[in-house]
């Protein structure tokens, strides 16, 4: 059986995760941690366990790089890690050929999505991401609109072609009224009541437009990959970003 921890037990991310880790075959439930518990304390018993976070990004990297000290092995799905946290901890895990996980959406759908829009990217002109999410969501833009840009920015890239530009406004008269831009590709956050976590990547070429969108109806969805994450994160060889890498990279490419 593989011990899993759950961090951020009693928010709505984790009350599900330790639901999952309790129904799932091989992984056996070994604590549930919360923002009144000193993680590092706790896991001084806790030696070679898996942790699976969904707390805060306020916390997020400082909790990662508690759990990768303890010689533990993360399953991250709290958002808000800045690019240098990452390359920061990579490094870490790399030195200590450490296994670690880190996914900015846990959801097949969202992954998919993600992975068509990357596609579809080396094919069309311009590109906006519309991502929706609940009022209580700390961070702007999504960790999963962060990714999707930086993936069709990468997919552009490989294929030897410049990053998204155009035509645009030349006056602004309400500051931020065109989004965040990442890649050349502008990222329009909406925070509404009664809303989960949707998102749509529209990319336009003359005379068309192709709407990619994925839509989480309920935080279930996530469980099939946070519970196939921590089946797979002691056999990494270092940090993994991204749960397309789980699922169709057998070699587990780690980040470098
Ligand atoms: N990767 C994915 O697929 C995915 C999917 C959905 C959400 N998320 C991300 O997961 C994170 C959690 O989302 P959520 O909706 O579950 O939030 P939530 O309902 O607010 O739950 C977070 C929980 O963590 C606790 N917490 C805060 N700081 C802590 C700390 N330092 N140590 C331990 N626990 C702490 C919170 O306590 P208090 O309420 O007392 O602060 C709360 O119980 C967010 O970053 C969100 O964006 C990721």
């Amino acid at each position: 059986m593989i011990p899993v921890i759950v961090n951020g037990a009693q928010g709505k991310m984790g009350q599900e995760a330790v639901k999952a880790v309790q129904a799932a075959s091989g992984l056996e439930l070994a604590g549930c941690f919360d923002v009144d518990n000193n993680l590092e304390v706790e896991l001084k018993t806790h030696r070679g366990c898996v942790v699976v976070d969904f707390t805060h990004p306020s916390c997020a990297f400082q909790n990662a790089q508690t759990i990768l000290a303890a010689g533990c092995h993360g399953v991250i799905g709290t958002t808000g890690f800045q690019p240098s946290q990452i390359d920061e901890l990579a490094q870490a895990c790399k030195s200590l050929q450490h296994g670690f996980f880190i996914a900015p959406n846990f959801a097949i759908g969202a992954v998919l999505m993600m992975r068509f829009a990357a596609e579809a990217a080396r094919h069309m002109e311009r590109a906006e991401i519309i991502e929706l999410h609940h009022t209580g969501k700390a961070d702007a833009p999504s960790g999963t609109a962060h990714k999707t840009a930086e993936m069709m920015a990468e997919s552009r890239a490989a294929a030897g072609l410049p990053s998204f530009e155009g035509p645009d406004a030349v006056t602004n008269t309400l500051p931020g009224t065109r989004g965040g831009c990442l890649g050349g590709i502008r990222i329009h956050a909406v925070r509404m009541p009664g809303v989960l976590a949707n998102q749509e990547v529209l990319l336009g070429a003359a005379g068309q437009i192709l709407s990619i969108r994925h839509d989480t109806l309920d935080r279930s969805c996530f469980m099939p990959g946070v519970v196939l994450a921590c089946r797979k994160v002691r056999s990494l060889k270092g940090l993994v970003v991204g749960l397309d890498q789980l699922l169709w990279n057998e070699s587990h490419s780690t980040h470098e």
